[in-house]
């Protein structure tokens, strides 16, 4: 298995002293990247974090495979219900694995298809049930927390369609992966953690649990990503077998093995010390376009705190963004390469893509067509990758990159959790929390409160009165 951080690009020997870094920061902080990796291990060790242990987790990953074996009919597509972390996850797997497709609204033409029902516009929503027949699907309803609004309104509406075509035989069509169990101390006690899994309960839907100590985001390798991908086909042993060997490589503390802790720190450097405030994921593969959309709301969402650990105002973030290559060097790249120098560039790079891909070896006497016969796209792709490059060097933007040999099961699985180390190793050196989220948990709230959930009436109250105030200063 290949996957490689090439940092060459971020030094200031390629972009300048302004915004490049130099050798010797890196030098210095290596220590800083070993304390962040200590610490890190130790939070994990004790439990409080889980997504390292996903890919040991040998009997959840059993019994998806087990599941995903013996469903018992036809099924030529599986819908997803969920949004943020229980559904990028699954939406990156399908896409590297089966894709390319393009952004969520369109589903891969490969059976069984994914359906992923995120977000709840209507039309959206009502299109994909119209291309749906509820006898040939399965609804995987995904919520760790179980009381996500979008996902309980949108299964609602997804379970009655089911139970109108099915009747009581729908209920073996819907699995429910969510937090198990009950509160065995607390005001809560005796009261089911999720309320999904309570309607499970009642129906008798299958289920899967999220562990606790595992975020959304996190959640890629647990049953809320894996599910999914064994039900569409995807080889879940092998996913979590490069899952399993990039843990082992991201506990070393040696920097040239540990690729998760090393690109956190050149990151961290360029980041804090030269104000790149900007990360441009850069796929150069249609393949890990699912994967980019996914890292954004990794990235975004562990790394955008206003407090760090000590209770301090620190405000922190670096703004992720998605652009595909070659596509959006007709899009983005001019503003890239001569607009603010604010961003670091990490594009990640496939060496075999495994099509055939050779141009027809056919001239037309056209100088400008006749060159390219007889070569081959994975040359050409390489070539414009190299030239985006060296036109981001030439301006002093820096850049680094991922390799990975190929897009498959093993390389996403090594691949995604590189990302989760990568970003857990971030949060140390920034000293925050990065498992927390408590500006989505602020916005649930509140839309709780709009919608008439019982006990979040203050949250109506609250956000009614601060739109009274904004009114009348406008
Ligand atoms: O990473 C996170 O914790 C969030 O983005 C959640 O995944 C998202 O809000 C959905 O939450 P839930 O799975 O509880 O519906």
């Amino acid at each position: 298995m290949k996957i490689q951080f090439d940092e060459k690009n971020l030094l200031a020997g390629v972009a300048g002293e302004a915004h490049g870094v130099t050798r010797s920061e890196y030098e210095q902080s290596r220590p800083k990247a070993l304390e962040a990796l200590a610490s890190f291990r130790e939070k994990s060790d004790k439990g409080l974090y889980g997504f390292p242990h996903l890919p040991f987790r040998k009997e959840t990953i059993d019994a998806i495979s087990q599941y995903a074996d013996s469903v018992p009919f036809d099924y030529d597509t599986v819908c997803v219900v969920g949004i943020g972390g229980s559904a990028l996850g699954a939406w990156a797997l399908d896409c590297g694995i089966r894709g390319p497709h393009p952004v969520q609204g369109a589903f891969t033409p490969e059976r069984p298809r994914l359906v992923i029902l995120d977000n709840i516009d209507p039309s959206f929503t009502s299109a994909a049930l119209a291309s749906m027949d509820a006898h040939r699907t399965i609804v995987l309803a995904i919520a760790k927390s179980g009381a996500t609004a979008e996902t309980v309104a949108t299964f609602l509406i997804v379970r009655d369609w089911l139970e109108q075509a099915l009747g009581d035989e729908a209920a073996n069509r819907i699995v429910a992966v969510t937090t198990e169990g009950k509160y065995e101390e607390g005001p809560h006690k005796g009261e089911y953690k999720s309320a999904l899994c309570e309607l499970a309960g009642d129906r008798g839907y299958k289920t899967f649990g999220v562990p606790e100590n595992v975020g959304g985001r996190f959640s890629v390798l647990s049953a809320v990503g894996l599910l999914p991908a064994a039900l569409i086909g995807i080889d879940i042993g092998e996913l979590t077998r490069g899952a399993a060997e990039m843990t082992h490589r991201s506990w070393q503390p040696d920097l040239e093995e540990n690729v998760a802790l090393r690109a956190a720190l050149w990151h961290w450097l360029v980041w804090t010390r030269r104000n790149k405030s900007i990360q441009v994921a850069f796929p150069y593969s249609n393949q890990l376009w699912g994967t980019a959309f996914w890292f954004r709301q990794l990235w975004a969402e562990s790394l955008g705190k206003a407090r760090n650990r000590a209770g301090a105002t620190v405000n922190v973030g670096q703004t992720p963004v998605a652009a595909l290559g070659t596509t959006d060097q007709h899009s983005q790249v001019q503003l890239y390469i001569e607009g603010p120098n604010d961003k670091v560039f990490t594009f990640w790079k496939v060496e075999e893509f495994g099509s055939p891909d050779t141009i027809p070896a056919r001239t037309f006497g056209l100088e400008a067509v006749d060159y390219l016969v007889g070569q081959t796209l994975t040359k050409l792709i390489d070539a414009e990758q190299r030239a985006t490059a060296a036109a981001l060097s030439m301006n002093g933007r820096p850049h680094c990159t991922v390799t990975l040999g190929r897009v498959d099961e093993e390389h996403l699985g090594a691949f995604l959790q590189m990302m989760e180390f990568q970003t857990a190793f971030m949060g140390e050196l920034l000293g925050i929390d990065a498992f927390n989220q408590p500006g989505v948990e602020l916005g649930k709230l509140f839309t709780y409160g709009l919608m008439g959930r019982p006990g979040f009436e203050r949250y109506k109250e609250q956000i009614e009165d601060l739109e009274k105030k904004w009114a009348a200063a406008g």
